[in-house]
């Protein structure tokens, strides 16, 4: 572990202990890097990376800031910004494309009231969040799920042969708060 030093960006007492006692518990593990990273975000209440605490971490583990920051961007399971309190992810492969996610992704644009100023990326690389911080709305290349296409993975579940009755069913539930276990 390397000294703190004094450019150190200052996380709360509580949070540098718990990202601490992680360095620890992964030290010398392998993937230690990926398991702290996917504990810390975790953590986080609108699960996501902030920067202070890559910083932070940089300041801790003998891996360059750099390494980190492209660990944390280039697995999609890591966030960089605030998600949403439901995360709805749509495949946009060929499989799911040809069983028509396209229209599935454009109808919960339009039900989770989504501009396209509120959107980054791409139609096939999108990562949305609603501005009450509900939803997340994301894209994915393919889930390796191709026979159950169309597949929609909602809060990690994912969800087959989905239609657009089906996933706006899906998103009332969850708008009207009965969340999934
Ligand atoms: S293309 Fe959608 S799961 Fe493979």
């Amino acid at each position: 572990m390397n000294s703190p030093t004094l450019s150190e960006p200052r996380l709360r007492p509580q949070e540098q202990e718990f990202i601490d006692r992680l360095i620890v518990k992964y030290h010398g593990s392998p993937g230690m890097l990926l398991s702290l990273l996917e504990e810390i975000q975790e953590s986080q209440p609108n699960k996501y990376l902030p920067m202070e605490v890559l910083e932070y971490l940089a300041s801790r583990i003998d891996v360059p800031r750099a390494q980190i920051y492209s660990v944390a961007t280039f697995y999609s399971l890591f966030n960089l910004k605030p998600q949403g309190e439901h995360t709805v992810c749509i495949c946009r492969g060929t499989a799911c494309h040809t069983r028509g996610s396209r229209s599935l992704l454009e109808r919960l644009k339009l039900q989770l009231g989504f501009k396209e100023e509120d959107e980054e990326g791409s139609a096939d690389k999108l990562s949305a969040t609603t501005p009450d911080r509900r939803f997340t709305l994301r894209t994915v290349a393919c889930f390796g799920q191709c026979a159950l296409a169309p597949v929609v993975e909602v809060d990690h579940a994912i969800l087959s042969h989905v239609n657009e009755r089906t996933l706006e069913r899906e998103i009332e539930t969850l708008r009207k708060g009965s969340r999934k276990a």
